[in-house]
């Protein structure tokens, strides 16, 4: 994987020195509600899954850093499906202090052109809870995403069901076509 610059950011490979911030942030409860984390990640885990991130051939991470150099969140293209040219992207910021500031936005961009100039993708989705209306609004009305459809009480959270929104932008798409 490749180091990608923005201006406000910029995107490099996960590394073993990131384990604690991607710990903590795995702990963080608001970017858990957020992304409906059930659960929670020992050291060891996060250690795996530092290395699955470099070896896994179905996947292209990166962790998001701010120009001094201070690791503020991470997206990750997965479930690469090279047959039909499609795969997923998730992203978090590790701490709520990082919403709001334009990163998401940035990383999302950076990492999309990578997907669809790189990978060579067709097809990226993702899913986003009905309670996330940042999220929403980033994918659908800043990147283009278009909404593909409902995956209904898909998330079970402190007792109340919600919806998951599915959603997908094409390579035409991006570029403007
Ligand atoms: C979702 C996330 C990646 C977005 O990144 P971000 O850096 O916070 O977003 P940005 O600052 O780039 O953009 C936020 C936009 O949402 C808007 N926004 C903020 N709160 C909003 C709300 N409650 N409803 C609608 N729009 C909202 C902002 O005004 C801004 O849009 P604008 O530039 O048109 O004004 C980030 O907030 C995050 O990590 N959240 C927690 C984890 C998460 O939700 N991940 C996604 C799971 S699908």
């Amino acid at each position: 994987m490749t180091r990608l610059d923005g201006n406000r950011i910029y995107l490099r490979p996960h590394e073993m020195r990131d384990k604690a911030v991607i710990f903590a942030g795995s702990a963080e409860p608001e970017g858990g509600r957020l992304t409906g984390t059930q659960g929670t990640f020992t050291m060891a885990q996060i250690e795996a899954y530092i290395d699955r991130n470099s070896t896994d051939d179905s996947r292209a991470g990166w962790v998001i850093c701010t120009l001094d150099d201070t690791v503020v969140g991470e997206v990750v293209i997965n479930q690469i499906d090279t047959d039909n040219r499609s795969a997923n992207i998730r992203i978090g910021m590790f701490d709520p202090q990082y919403f709001g500031k334009g990163y998401g936005t940035e990383a999302m961009r950076l990492a999309l052109d990578y997907g669809f100039g790189v990978l060579r993708l067709h097809r990226i989705s993702l899913g986003v809870y009905d309670f996330n209306p940042r999220a929403i609004h980033v994918y659908e009305n800043k990147l283009g995403f278009r909404r593909e459809g409902v995956l209904r009480d898909a998330l079970l959270w402190d007792g109340d069901y919600h919806d998951e929104i599915i959603m997908s932008l094409l390579e035409h798409e991006w570029r403007g076509d």
